[in-house]
């Protein structure tokens, strides 16, 4: 298969290095310095155990000149979204199948601008990669991808379940779910409860488990966000959805999330795709949610510092 990554990050890093020894696959990042290093020295993958593996994998700026690809795998900032998708239209066709599995809520919809819904293929990874050097990242935490149709229909479902064959055969473990929203919220409880504290509080993700205080806080968002879904038609037990965001503390433990790298890295984070939709839910819905209002804040703190300096 043909197989554009747009995000050359950790995340697009990882998923290449599934892909690349069976498939034509090319990452997509328009920064520059990133792309020049992975086409001369290629990626190093450093595995949870400290082992290292070495790929090659092509990479360019721009798909502009690549052509159609059978399989646009997004994985760009939420934030980025629209405009990526926007700039890389040419490698979409009438067959395309694009494939978000980004952090943040609404990918779907800034995709459905470009692409036919039914075309579309929404989903999560478990796994954490954080970004060493240029040319290099740290497999910190693995687990499934989940993937369900955007647009439930017996084509879709079965589009979904070819790309799930495809993953599998190249060495991840897929769940296809076919009603995804569930498993969107899931994800979005976790980046909620993780990804924000730890960049406030400079930690990696174990420790808003082992930190009582982190953990109490995190316990209030993660409630204010099982109160939302619940207004938003999806019914989650406080205790379930407590258990799943530890869960992944303890197996992500000694990784940074993406929102830590991004302001450790002085970058605009998601902060307004993940805490930040709570947040606008719950001023819709009349929920107070004043644990995610006031972590919005202090990232838009970070940021603004950031960017000062
Ligand atoms: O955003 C991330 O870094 C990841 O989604 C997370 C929360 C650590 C789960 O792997």
């Amino acid at each position: 298969m043909k197989i554009a990554i747009l995000g050359a990050g950790a995340m697009g890093s990882l998923y290449a290095s599934y892909l690349v020894s069976q498939h034509e696959v090319t990452l997509i990042d328009s920064y520059e310095n990133k792309v020049n290093a992975i086409n001369t020295l290629g990626i190093t993958k450093v595995n949870h155990d400290h082992t290292k593996e070495h790929f090659t994998c092509r990479a360019v700026v721009s798909g502009t000149d690549i052509g159609i690809q059978d399989l646009l795998i997004i994985f760009v900032k939420s934030i980025h979204t629209y405009q990526a998708v926007s700039e890389n239209a040419g490698l979409i066709g009438e067959n395309t199948i694009v494939m978000t599995l980004q952090n943040g809520a609404g990918n779907n919809r800034d995709i459905a601008h470009f692409v036919a819904q039914k075309n579309i293929i929404v989903g999560t990874s478990t796994h954490n990669s954080v970004s060493m050097e240029l040319d290099k990242f740290y497999h910190s935490g693995c687990g499934p991808t989940n993937v369900g149709p955007d647009l439930l229909t017996e084509e879709s479902l079965l589009k979904t379940q070819m790309i799930a064959d495809m993953l599998r055969r190249c060495g991840l473990e897929v769940n296809v779910i076919e009603n995804v929203q569930k498993v969107l919220w899931q994800k979005l409880m976790v980046n909620c409860g993780i990804n924000a504290l730890t960049a406030v509080a400079d930690c990696r993700i174990g420790d808003v488990k082992e930190n009582p205080h982190l953990w109490n806080i995190c316990q209030h968002i993660v409630n204010e966000c099982v109160l939302v879904a619940e207004a938003d038609g999806t019914h989650f037990e406080a205790d379930d959805a407590l258990a799943i965001v530890k869960k992944v503390c303890e197996n992500d433990a000694s990784g940074y999330s993406s929102m830590y790298q991004d302001h450790k890295n002085k970058r605009t984070t998601e902060i307004d795709k993940i805490n930040g939709v709570i947040a606008g839910l719950g001023r819709e819905y009349g929920i107070p949610t004043p644990y995610n209002d006031i972590i919005v804040t202090q990232v838009h703190a970070l940021e603004h510092k950031n960017l000062s300096a």
